[in-house]
């Protein structure tokens, strides 16, 4: 992850956020290739979501919304999570990633250890049960631990649970819940009736123009509205790069179906839609897996969530939420603004209130799922038997930053420079294109692999034709992957990789 970090960072990929000014936690820049990067995510999946379907419109709403949306979606009186402080070291936690146990000797409770989650969090508990035992010089039988997180714990054992900063006891408050929505106000005082908020998610833009999108007549259950915007929470604790930040992008659907559809049938399409879109953009499947929420733990509303978990470097994570919400949202926003959301079908003459299934990611989760797997060292023999690391990003081309980059071999030759700009020229307005003439050609090469441009093509003598008229008006153009460099004529490159484009 250090690598991945150093690298966007050093190739303009992603940078902290007002970095000049020390940044500032939970925000982030993407730089010049990070925004191609972002561009290509979201204009890829807008053309197969939307452009695509004939079922599925695209909109575009406002980040401040009625403030009354908010509190008919839930999210005033819920969207909270569980905040704990150290009064010692003044650092602050999600209280359900803090997991402790009791440290139990022959049966015994000598005292608890406490660790913030981890992939390992039972096998480190242990450990530091065992470490915790060793240091008092307690003789006995250690008991297995028996891991909560913190919101679980009884007033009596939060004063004797370790801070994870500090790894005292005594100084954790007990959890209480924080509302993620960031405030603010509309128009020129600062009153609680002027109070609403940066939108904590795209979806309720949506459900709020579901009738001004039935009313433009172009849609029929099923049928899906779609969005791409930024949202914000104020996270607790932002981290793991940009995995979990303060302000995001959102891709959102929702899919409204008949009440007496199978909303399973759709659940189980949707889940399969995004799998196979992650897919397209080169995550490999062997990283990619469900996990469905418990029934217990869902929301009263809802039929069913089913989670695509991604291996990141830090963990498996949850990459894309796909909910079968009933018609909990539409219901609530007919409640609270008055006015009727109920679909008239035409054909059984009969009203219903439809029922939803939402796909949900966030563009910088998909970026970072990108990058992680993107990241690739390699070690290469050149020529002379000399062995080098060659760090490489592997992006699907699709979706790499870059598309192909044109070298002419040397700087110092006006005929090379002359003949390279008119073939860039050629390819700018069908693809990204880079143009590079520093160093040599092999150095070349290695920057563009970092950046992960799929193609390189070189302007040589050959293309002038100084080897005879058979190689004239043809480039090299070599391909990342393999490193191979095939001859092609000037004239096929448009279509040449248009078509590796699309395969
Ligand atoms: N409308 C439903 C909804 O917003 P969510 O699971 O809270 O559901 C959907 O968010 C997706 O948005 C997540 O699966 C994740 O990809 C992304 N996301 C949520 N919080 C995020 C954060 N703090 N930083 C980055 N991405 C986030």
């Amino acid at each position: 992850m250090e690598k991945i970090v150093a690298l966007c960072k050093r190739r303009g990929f992603i940078f902290q956020s007002s970095e000049i000014y020390g940044g500032i936690n939970g925000f982030w820049d993407y730089g010049p290739l990070g925004a191609e990067l972002k561009k290509n995510i979201r204009d890829y999946w807008w053309n197969e979501m939307v452009r695509g379907r004939d079922d599925v419109v695209g909109i575009e709403t406002s980040i401040i919304m009625h403030p009354k949306v908010w509190e008919a979606s839930g999210h005033v009186g819920g969207f909270t999570d569980p905040m704990v402080d150290c009064k010692s070291s003044k650092q602050r936690f999600r209280a359900d990633e803090i997991y402790f146990s009791p440290v139990i000797v022959d049966g015994k409770i000598v005292g608890y250890v406490s660790m913030l989650e981890s992939e390992r969090t039972t096998e480190d508990l242990q450990e530091k049960a065992e470490a915790f035992k060793r240091k008092k010089a307690i003789q006995g039988k250690l008991e297995p631990v028996q891991p909560r997180d913190f919101t679980q714990a009884t007033p009596e054992e939060i004063p004797l649970v370790p801070s994870p900063a500090t790894g005292e006891p005594g100084s954790l408050t007990p959890a209480r819940n924080f509302n993620m929505m960031f405030e603010t106000y509309v128009g020129a005082l600062r009153e609680e009736s002027e109070k609403t908020y940066l939108r904590p998610e795209t979806a309720q833009g949506m459900f709020a123009d579901f009738k001004a999108v039935l009313d433009t007549g172009r849609v029929k259950i099923p049928f899906g509205i779609a969005q791409i915007g930024k949202s914000f929470r104020n996270e607790i604790t932002p981290r793991n790069f940009t995995f979990r930040s303060r302000e995001f992008e959102q891709m959102e659907m929702e899919f409204f179906i008949s009440d007496e559809d199978d909303w399973a049938k759709w659940h189980r399409y949707w889940i399969d839609w995004c799998r196979n879109w992650l897919l397209s953009v080169g995550l490999p499947a062997s990283h990619i897996t469900e996990y469905n929420h418990a029934k217990e733990k869902l929301a009263f509303y809802s039929k069913g969530t089913t989670d695509l978990m991604f291996q990141y470097p830090f963990g498996v994570q949850e990459l894309w939420g796909i909910a079968a919400r009933g018609c909990y949202d539409l219901s609530q926003h007919a409640k609270f603004s008055g006015q009727s959301l109920e679909y008239f079908d035409e054909e059984k003459k009969r009203k219903y209130v439809p029922h939803v299934i939402e796909p949900a990611v966030g563009v910088d989760r998909i970026a970072l799922a990108i990058l992680c797997t993107a990241y690739q060292e390699e070690t290469t023999t050149d020529e002379k038997g000399q062995t080098e690391t060659r760090v490489v990003m592997r992006f699907a081309p699709r979706i790499a930053p870059v598309k192909v980059a044109v070298f002419p071999l040397l700087r110092n030759k006006p005929p090379l420079v002359e003949r390279a700009r008119q073939v860039f020229k050629l390819l700018q307005p069908h693809f990204t294109t880079e143009w590079d003439d520093r160093g040599n050609i092999g150095k070349r090469y290695r920057y563009q692999d970092e950046q992960g441009t799929p193609w390189c093509a070189t302007i040589d003598f050959d293309t002038l034709g100084e080897k005879g008229p058979e190689l004239a008006d043809t480039v090299t153009l070599r391909d990342r992957d393999s490193m191979k460099q095939d001859r092609v004529k000037i004239a096929d490159l448009v279509p040449l990789i248009s078509q590796k484009l699309r395969g």
